[in-house]
């Protein structure tokens, strides 16, 4: 079992706290769900509640290592200041003189946010300088990142190896309910799986089959299964690449009598634009020029008949283009079913969350989990090296 801030005398010490405030921003650079932040305020509380100097970091977008003032996280410092009763600071830089300066200044419980961690390249390249450098402005590092866990970055895993660590409330409960869900899953067990990127969860697929009963494959990395089964997708995008670790999978699957199940019907049109011509293909196969867009609707009859007669059921990613009305149906329709089920279930991934919360359906999910890449690579058995390097809790 991983050390907890519970286990730690926390007063009057700096505790480097690495959250995961990667919250969607709108174009004037507001924050438009703050769930990930609002999740994390028991951890954050309980640390000034302690007395300790609790100091921030998080990543906010993709900066690629180089400042962006589009993503400053300063817009999490002023949400903190709403929705906190002590004294905030905001750090400019995440290291170096001015960031060591403020963090020896805090006095306990009060609270400093540092600058966007992901404007430094030592960050991604897990740079031991920069992990040093971080470790410098604090005496413990606690690690709530639930959402980051699978990332080897400085802020996950270097500064855990030169501190004192410990995870927060937030990790805590990720890892104990997704992992008491997975030690005896009750069957059918059918995960759904959906979004662009089928290289990102070709391995999660894999241990998927394993676990799982059933796995249905919709979104854009359907189209890549398909055309891996030898079917006509048109001009739908999908990675030549992957195209051999699909077939594989799908031949595993069938020798182990496990289902993977991909769309029967499409929604299509010709161009990807919010006002683009529908087109209903009613069948597997997609005609040229046509691009698959959402699952149609003998698809969503098929997934959603497996997902009612599931006991557990885990879902990420959306079945179509869900930013346009036009081709949010069959995650609409997916989210309802999901909502529907009585079993266990557990959501992950900003799309699949955005339509629960949309049709005020969060209530009714098990576990609605803050990470989407992370959840799968926990699910799928595989090693979050920010949990990995986490002390264990001495008996
Ligand atoms: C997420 O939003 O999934 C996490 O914050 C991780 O972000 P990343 O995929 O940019 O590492």
């Amino acid at each position: 079992m991983k050390r907890t801030i519970k286990d730690i005398d926390v007063k009057g010490k700096r505790v480097l706290l690495r959250v995961d405030f990667n919250v969607p921003l709108d174009d004037s650079g507001n924050i438009t769900d703050a769930s990930r932040i609002i999740k994390e305020l028991p951890t954050i509380k309980y640390l000034i509640s302690r007395s300790a100097k609790v100091i921030i970091c998080t990543h906010l977008g993709r900066p690629k290592g180089e400042p962006n003032p589009r993503l400053s996280t300063i817009v999490i410092a002023k949400y903190l200041v709403g929705v906190l009763h002590c004294k905030i600071r905001f750090s400019p830089t995440a290291v170096g003189e001015q960031a060591k300066k403020m963090a020896d200044e805090l006095q306990d419980g009060e609270v400093l946010v540092l600058e966007n961690i992901r404007f430094y390249k030592g960050e991604e390249e897990n740079s031991p300088i920069f992990a040093n450098k971080l470790a410098q402005l604090a005496d413990i590092y606690v690690n709530d990142a639930f959402g980051t866990a699978h990332r080897k970055h400085a802020s996950i895993y270097g500064v855990a190896k030169l501190l004192p660590n410990a995870v927060g409330f937030l990790m805590g409960n990720e890892i104990n309910t997704i992992s008491a869900i997975l030690e005896k899953p009750e069957h059918p067990f059918v995960a759904i799986l959906g979004g662009a990127k089928v290289s990102d969860k070709l391995a999660v697929v894999h241990n998927l089959i394993k676990l799982c009963d059933t796995v249905l494959i919709g979104g854009g990395m359907a189209y890549t299964f398909l055309r891996a089964q030898g079917a006509n997708i048109g001009k739908s995008l999908y990675e030549e690449e992957c195209l051999e670790d699909a077939k594989s999978i799908l031949s595993e699957a069938q020798q182990n009598g496990k289902e993977i199940i991909l769309p029967v019907d499409h929604i299509t049109s010709t161009v990807l634009s919010p006002n683009a011509t529908v087109i209903n293909i009613p069948t597997k196969d997609i005609p040229d020029p046509l691009v698959g867009l959402d699952i149609g609707k003998k698809t969503i009859k098929l997934f959603v008949k497996k997902i009612k007669q599931a006991k557990t059921v885990i879902w990420n990613g959306p079945m179509g283009v869900f930013e346009y009305d036009s081709f949010k149906n069959g995650t609409k329709k997916i989210a309802k079913a999901v909502a529907k089920n009585k079993g266990k279930t557990v959501v992950g991934g900003g799309d699949s969350i955005a339509a629960l919360h949309a049709l005020k359906l969060d209530k009714y999910i098990y576990h609605i989990s803050t990470g989407g890449g992370a959840s799968l690579k926990l699910i799928a058995g595989e090693s979050l090296p920010g949990v990995d390097v986490i002390s264990d809790v001495e008996e």
